[in-house]
C-alpha cells in the first residue's frame, strides 16, 4: 500500500445542501469521508461538464446525496487499490457510472471509486489526450456510431453540430471532420468562424438563423446533425434535414422544450435519436479504442480550445460558462503531488 503518498488531507470542491440551497466550496477532505470503492486515485484532470456546472452552483437537481464531492469525470493514477486488475502507477480514467451524483467525483486531489468503474487509458491516448476527449469526446463517438448504423456516409452530405463553441461541439467538429464527414458548424458567435474552420468545419452557420420565425419545413440541408442546445434549435434542425436524415439529441444548453410537428418525421423520414454517455462497457472499450485510432482527433488543432484551470478557479468558471459566456474544452488540472 502506497500510503507514504497518500496525504493525511487533501483539497476537494465539495457541495451540501442546506434547506434545498445547494452552495459548493474548497475544503480539506480526509480519505475517509470518501464514498467507497477499491481504487484510490490521484487525479490528473477532470473535465468539466455543463451538468457539473449546474451540480456544483445548484442549478439542477443533480447530485443525489450530500454532501457530495462532484465532477462527472477523472483521468488519475492509481496510488492504491484492493482490486488485482489496477496496481499503483496505472494510468486509468472514470465517467459516468454517477460519479459526482451518487458517488464522489473528479473535482478532488485524491479520488476514491469502485473498482468496477475504472477503466485503463486506452492505448494510444496520454492522460492529457484522455482528459481532452473526456464525456464529450465520448458521446461524440455515441452519436456517430449511430449515424453508421443509419447508413450515414461522409459523402452523403453536411453533418450540422450545433453550439459548435462548446465542448462536445468543438470535439463534433474535430472528430466528425477527421473521419471525413463535412461539418456546418451553427454558433451563435460568428466571430468563432475562423476557429472553427481551422478544426475542420467545412461551413459556419449563425445560430440565429434558427431562431427566425419557423416554417413548416426548411431548406433540407443536413444528412445528420449533433445537436448540443436543445429547445428551438432542436426544433429547427429537424425542419432542415434531408430525407431520412438524423438527428441526435446530446444536450440542453439552450432549453428543454422544443415545439414541433410530425412534419419532418411523416414527409422526410427524419429519425430522432437520444444519446446517453453513460454507456455499457462493451460500447465503452468499442469507442473509446476507435478515439484512440480511427477517430483520433487532431490534438494539435484542438490545444488552442482547451483550456486548464486549477481547482480554486472552478466555480468562478462554471458560472461564466452557465451563462454560455466560456467556449472550448475546460478541464481542472491537478499540480504534480501530493
Ligand atoms: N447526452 C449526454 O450524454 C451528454 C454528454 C455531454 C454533454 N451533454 C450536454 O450537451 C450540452 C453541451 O455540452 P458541452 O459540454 O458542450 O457544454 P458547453 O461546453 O457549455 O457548450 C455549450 C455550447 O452551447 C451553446 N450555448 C450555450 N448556451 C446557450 C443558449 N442559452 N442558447 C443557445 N446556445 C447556447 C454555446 O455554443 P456557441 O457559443 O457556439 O453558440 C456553448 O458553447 C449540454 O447540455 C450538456 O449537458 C450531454
Amino acid at each position: 500500500m502506497a500510503t507514504a503518498q497518500i496525504p493525511p488531507t487533501f483539497a476537494a470542491l465539495r457541495s451540501r445542501s442546506q434547506d434545498g440551497q445547494v452552495s459548493s466550496a474548497l475544503e480539506q477532505v480526509s480519505l475517509h469521508e470518501l464514498s467507497g470503492g477499491e481504487v484510490l486515485l490521484r487525479a490528473l484532470y477532470s473535465g468539466i461538464n455543463y451538468k457539473d456546472c449546474l451540480s456544483i452552483l445548484g442549478r439542477a437537481r443533480i447530485i443525489s446525496h450530500f454532501p457530495r464531492i462532484a465532477g462527472i469525470e477523472v483521468v488519475g493514477e492509481v496510488l492504491d487499490s484492493s482490486h488485482a486488475a489496477f496496481q499503483p502507477g496505472a494510468e486509468v480514467m472514470v465517467h459516468g457510472f454517477q460519479t459526482g451524483i451518487d458517488f464522489d467525483g473528479g473535482f478532488s486531489e485524491i479520488v476514491r471509486v469502485p473498482a468496477a468503474h475504472v477503466q485503463p487509458l486506452p492505448a494510444g491516448l496520454s492522460p492529457l489526450q484522455a482528459a481532452t476527449l473526456g464525456v464529450p469526446g465520448f458521446t461524440v463517438a455515441l452519436a456517430l456510431e449511430r449515424f453508421e448504423q443509419f447508413g450515414v456516409k461522409p459523402a452523403d452530405g453536411l453533418v450540422a453540430v450545433s453550439g459548435a463553441g462548446g465542448a462536445v461541439g468543438l470535439m463534433a467538429i474535430a472528430i466528425l471532420s477527421k473521419a471525413g464527414y463535412q461539418v456546418a458548424a451553427i454558433t451563435r458567435r460568428p466571430s468563432q468562424a475562423d476557429a472553427l474552420r481551422a478544426l475542420g468545419a467545412a461551413e459556419v452557420i449563425d445560430a440565429g438563423l434558427a431562431a427566425q420565425a419557423p416554417r413548416a419545413l426548411e431548406k433540407a440541408r443536413f444528412v445528420a446533425a449533433i445537436d448540443n442546445v436543445g429547445g428551438g434549435m432542436l426544433a429547427w434542425l429537424l425542419r432542415s434535414m434531408q430525407d431520412s436524415g438524423c438527428v441526435a439529441s446530446v444536450g440542453n444548453a439552450g432549453g428543454n422544450a422544443f415545439d414541433g410537428s410530425v412534419l419532418p418525421f411523416i414527409m422526410r423520414r427524419v429519425q430522432l435519436f437520444g444519446v446517453v454517455a453513460n454507456a455499457p462497457w462493451a460500447q465503452r472499450h468499442r469507442l473509446w479504442a476507435r478515439l484512440a485510432g480511427d477517430l483520433r482527433p487532431d490534438f494539435n488543432a484542438l490545444q488552442a480550445h482547451v483550456h486548464q484551470l486549477p481547482l480554486d478557479g472552478l466555480l468562478a468558471h462554471a458560472a461564466l460558462q452557465l451563462q454560455g459566456a466560456t467556449s472550448g474544452r475546460a478541464l481542472v488540472s491537478f499540480a504534480p503531488g501530493p
